[in-house]
């Protein structure tokens, strides 16, 4: 998908199964490479992370085979433990390769992307830790060479990341003895990832609060669901909330999305949550109080942006403080373009409600910075052409036709 057309002004308006999470099957599937066996994955999203995954695990010797909405994994043959540089500087989270490759080979050659992942998004928390379990970490020019197997211990993560506390949970599967991690990340994605690994015979405690304990156990294959995409439903609220619609989801869990539904109903929306369902109504919409990213249960910093565009033309002004991500208001041109009133100011952008948003011709960014875009161009109106929209299609499966499924006046080429 290189461009998309959008005729925007028509309320959203229908329902839509929500799609497996991306950020939950990206590690499950990385950690199929560090357990020898045969697994069947569930609820896996028709997103092209999960199709370079795939193949980055191919190339490693992984047996993968796609039908509709599963995927099986033959991992039990030998593999490989230099992935793909190409595949892998294609996604971030190539980087939880390092983790599984140590867990069952004691030796992981990950490659770097052009320098920029330890200048852009840093991986030092991942490498203290690793290091802090005896493993060996070189920094080449172009890879991170990582050797020994992990020995048991304490690890203290002084920040939640999500990436570390999964290379890490993923490393001390191989390791010697029991490791604990304190200060882990207690995403519902991590949660996903130690259900899964609990599934396959791991002894793991601790998942969903900052304190994790995983012990040596045999492990072997399992079968597993994945968690629905709380950051795809969030999306699709936003879109429904911009336009004044009605949108019913399914396949979800409400309680894993209370901060951005709180936001949404303060802004004057109805939202009835069922226990895998709910029902948003939007009306016109007023300003929410200030919103502020952070670590789960935070306010998440993957919904900053597309909340953003519901509230642009939310009557008085809101506040947006990104406390995760240096630069994620890169979508603010493109909603500028499309008439909306937003001052930015290091990790701060208000937003100042418009009566009305026109059609422009913008460029997406990034994955939720193109959400928010077309959300904007949902809610303006007149056409709106926005290129680069290829950044939808890492995480949003049949993003247009799902579009056009609620109503919208959308098309792609
Ligand atoms: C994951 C998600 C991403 C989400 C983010 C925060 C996946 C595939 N991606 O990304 O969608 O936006 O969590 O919820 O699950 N940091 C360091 N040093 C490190 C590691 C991280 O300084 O070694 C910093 C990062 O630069 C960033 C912050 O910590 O500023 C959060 O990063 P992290 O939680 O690791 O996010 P990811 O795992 O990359």
């Amino acid at each position: 998908m290189d461009t998309i057309y959008i005729t925007g002004g028509r309320p959203l308006a229908g329902t839509l199964a929500v799609q497996g999470s991306k950020n939950a099957v990206l590690p499950i599937l990385a950690a199929t490479a560090a357990i020898p066996g045969r697994f069947v994955l569930g609820n896996i999203p028709s997103i092209e992370d999960v199709r370079v995954t795939r193949a980055l695990l191919e190339g490693l010797g992984l047996q993968l085979c796609a039908l509709e909405d599963q995927i099986t994994v033959d991992s039990r043959g030998p593999i490989r433990s230099a992935p793909d540089p190409e595949l892998a500087g294609r996604l971030r989270s190539s980087v939880l390769l390092l983790g599984a490759l140590l867990a069952r080979l004691g030796r992981a050659e990950i490659p770097l992307p052009g320098g920029c992942v330890l200048g852009e998004r840093p991986l030092d928390l991942h490498l203290a830790a690793l290091k802090s379990l005896g493993v060996r970490v070189r920094l080449e020019e172009k890879r991170l060479l990582c050797t020994g197997r992990p020995k048991g211990g304490t690890v203290i993560l002084p920040y939640p990341s999500v990436g570390a506390t999964e290379n890490l949970i993923l490393a001390a599967l191989g390791a010697s003895g029991p490791v604990r991690l304190i200060g882990a990340a207690r995403e519902p994605e991590i949660q996903d990832l130690a259900d899964f690994l609990t599934a396959c015979g791991a002894k793991l405690s601790g998942a969903g609060t900052p304190c994790l304990r995983i012990e040596p156990a045999p492990l072997q294959g399992a079968e597993h669901r994945i968690l629905p995409d709380r950051m795809e439903a969030a999306s699709w609220l936003c879109a429904a909330a911009a336009t004044g619609g009605t949108l019913r989801l399914t396949d979800l869990c409400p309680d894993q999305l209370c901060p951005v539904l709180h936001v949404l109903r303060q802004a004057g929306c109805e939202i009835q949550a069922g226990e895998h369902d709910l029902t948003l109504r939007a009306a016109s919409l007023h300003a929410p109080g200030a919103i502020v990213t952070g670590p789960y249960p935070a306010f998440p910093t993957d919904a900053q942006a597309t909340v953003m565009a519901a509230l642009l033309r939310a009557s008085g002004s809101t506040l947006f403080r990104e406390t995760v991500f240096a630069d994620r208001f890169r979508h603010v041109p493109a909603l500028c373009a499309m008439g909306a009133r937003i001052e930015t100011a290091g990790d701060l952008a208000r937003v100042r409600g418009v009566p009305a948003l026109h059609g422009a011709e913008v460029r997406a960014t990034d994955l939720r910075g193109a959400a928010a875009t077309v959300i904007a161009a949902l809610a303006a109106e007149g056409k709106s052409v926005i290129h680069d929209a290829w950044h939808l299609d890492r995480g949003y499966g049949h993003f247009i036709e799902r579009l056009q499924l609620l109503g919208a006046e959308a098309f792609a080429e």
